[in-house]
């Protein structure tokens, strides 16, 4: 399976920050925000990654991330010229898809949970589409799913006035081969967007939309706000400090998806030596 990392977007809710720099190369606690979903894709095996973002902001995430042959994977980018909407991505992506299916995860979305990796490999037991699913408090702010007992999408609404769900959609979604072809039949919203939500819809319609719940020991947090992305890099150095991990490594996650074998690892750990996050990735080997 690929992967492909939606980082363009405007980030006018981060204004002042994000006038000059891309939203997902903000720091959350001490990585760059790109690299926990990166890490995840990583860690749940997917190794081909395209990574999507505006014509300025691409050289500065060719600089930070290179081909991926580092980590022994491959990375590649295209540009979006103008933030037209999440389910763009596969249109933009669609040489790269290739007839394969992919993995589609926002930049600026962490996920933090032990059972989350073995929930997304779960996406090679269906057919069809496969979303996740989080009880939020909030759930106007989000797409949010109903779901039946087989786990089958029923209904999907993004942002709702009278939501008919408290579960939203978090950023991360599986799509078989067929969803290119589905994402050119999809016209702009109203807010001028081809939207994920529409995507997820044609999906529903073919009764191939799987919807999983997120485990309860996973985190997902979203950091579009000021608050949010405060509480993301509180949340990393809490977990970090508290169980001498680090998380969104995205060489620890090559290490463990086997995309990379020790030997690299430790020259990995030596190219960052004297750092936190050197060692760490020291103590992964020893
Ligand atoms: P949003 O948070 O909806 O949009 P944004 O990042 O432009 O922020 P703001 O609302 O503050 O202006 O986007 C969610 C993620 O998807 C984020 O990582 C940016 C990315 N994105 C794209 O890469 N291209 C797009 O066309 C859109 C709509 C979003």
């Amino acid at each position: 399976m690929k992967g492909i990392i939606l980082a363009g977007g405007k980030g006018t809710r981060l204004y002042p920050l994000t006038k000059a720099v891309s939203k997902q190369l903000m720091p959350i606690y001490d990585k760059p925000m790109i690299y926990y979903p990166l890490a995840t894709l990583i860690e749940a095996g997917i190794h081909e990654i395209l990574i999507i973002t505006t014509p300025d902001d691409l050289p500065l995430y060719r600089r930070l991330l290179g081909n991926g042959s580092r980590i022994g994977c491959s990375f590649s980018y295209k540009e979006q010229p103008e933030p037209n909407g999440l389910a763009q991505a596969f249109i933009l992506g669609e040489d790269f898809i290739n007839n394969d299916p992919v993995a589609l995860i926002l930049g600026d979305n962490l996920f933090y949970g032990t059972h989350f990796i073995e929930q997304l490999k779960k996406h090679a037991t269906y057919d069809g589409g496969m979303i996740f699913a989080s009880r939020v408090s909030d759930p106007h702010r989000y797409g949010i799913v109903q779901f039946d007992s087989n786990k089958k999408a029923i209904n999907i609404e993004e942002k709702p006035i009278y939501p008919k769900s408290s579960f939203a959609v978090p950023g991360i979604y599986f799509y078989d081969k067929t969803v290119v072809e589905k994402a050119k039949k999809l016209k702009p919203s109203k807010r001028g967007e081809l939207e994920i939500t529409d995507l997820n819809r044609l999906y529903m319609d073919e009764d191939r939309l799987h919807v999983e719940v997120l485990d309860h020991g996973t985190a997902w947090l979203d950091t579009g706000t000021i608050e949010s992305l405060m509480e993301a890099s509180q949340f990393v150095q809490v977990i970090q400090s508290r169980q001498g991990i680090l998380v969104g490594a995205i060489e620890a996650a090559a290490y463990h998806s086997e995309a990379i074998g020790k030997d690299k690892l430790s020259d990995l750990a030596e190219e960052l030596k004297g750092t936190v996050y050197g060692n760490f990735l020291k103590s992964l080997i020893l």
